[in-house]
């Protein structure tokens, strides 16, 4: 399966910043990578648009997350028509600083991939691990219910992309070791077999410290369609890195 290298910008950047980065990936990602590889990137919503009009268009846009309603008197919010309308493709929903910070449970997870879905959106479902849970021996179990819960009626192959990021190796230098990798997606790609036809086809992306020293270890794995990078995705030389040493 052609590999998705998602970069999550999160709450980072100054105008200039984003679009200096948005620049530098358009210059550097040419006809023959985006043949090789998909891309993305979800810059904070207020850039989104501006990033949008300098951004290649080999480079897919997307949204850190999204309203579960439709349009309305939600103070603060941003609707998944709204990110389609303004050149999303992705939306990155249920981050774990989104279930950790903002309360977000899997019900209301799948509300939103139900909304981005019904927008013309492919949402990116995360899930995974606190290290307490892992500890416990509780890893596997907690992802199934995760995906369980978070995963809408609506979702299909074409719509949806699931992104396993254990809570304890986002933004911390630490990553499972390739067999912990390639074991929960296993058991992601066996729930989604359960759950849903030609899920075969779902992009299941692995996140939490990928740098360019480990995409080659971490993303060459089986059931493993590419990467959701944090920190990394802020430099375009580290993005670009990650990419390549996936071929
Ligand atoms: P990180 O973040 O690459 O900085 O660990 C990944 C993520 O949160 O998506």
């Amino acid at each position: 399966m052609k590999k998705l290298i998602a970069g999550n910008w999160k709450m980072n950047g100054t105008l200039r910043e984003a679009l200096g980065l948005a620049e530098a990936l358009s210059a550097q990602i040419g006809a023959d990578l985006a043949a090789q590889v998909d891309f993305c990137v979800c810059p904070p919503f207020i850039h989104i648009g501006a990033v949008g009009v300098s951004l290649s268009p080999l480079i897919a846009l997307g949204g850190q997350d999204c309203s579960e309603t439709g349009n309305g008197a939600y103070t603060g919010d941003v609707s998944a028509a709204m990110l389609k309308d303004i050149g999303c493709r992705y939306v990155i929903l249920g981050h774990s600083e989104r279930r950790q910070y903002h309360g977000e449970i899997d019900a209301l997870i799948s509300k939103k991939a139900e909304k981005a879905h019904e927008s013309g959106l492919i949402s990116i479902i995360c899930v995974g691990e606190t290290e307490a849970q892992r500890e416990s021996g509780k890893a596997e179990a907690v992802v199934i219910e995760q995906l369980k819960g978070s995963i809408p009626p609506s979702g299909n192959s074409s719509n949806m992309v699931i992104a396993y990021e254990p809570v304890w190796a986002i933004g911390t230098g630490k990553t499972p070791t390739a067999e912990d990798v390639a074991a929960i997606h296993a058991v992601i790609r066996k729930t989604l077999q359960e759950k849903l036809d030609n899920s075969g086809a779902i992009r299941i992306l692995y996140g939490g410290s990928v740098k360019p020293e480990n995409a080659a270890t971490l993303l060459c794995l089986p059931n493993v369609d590419g990467a959701l990078v944090g920190g990394a995705s802020l430099k375009a030389d580290q993005f670009l890195a990650i990419a390549k040493n996936t071929l």
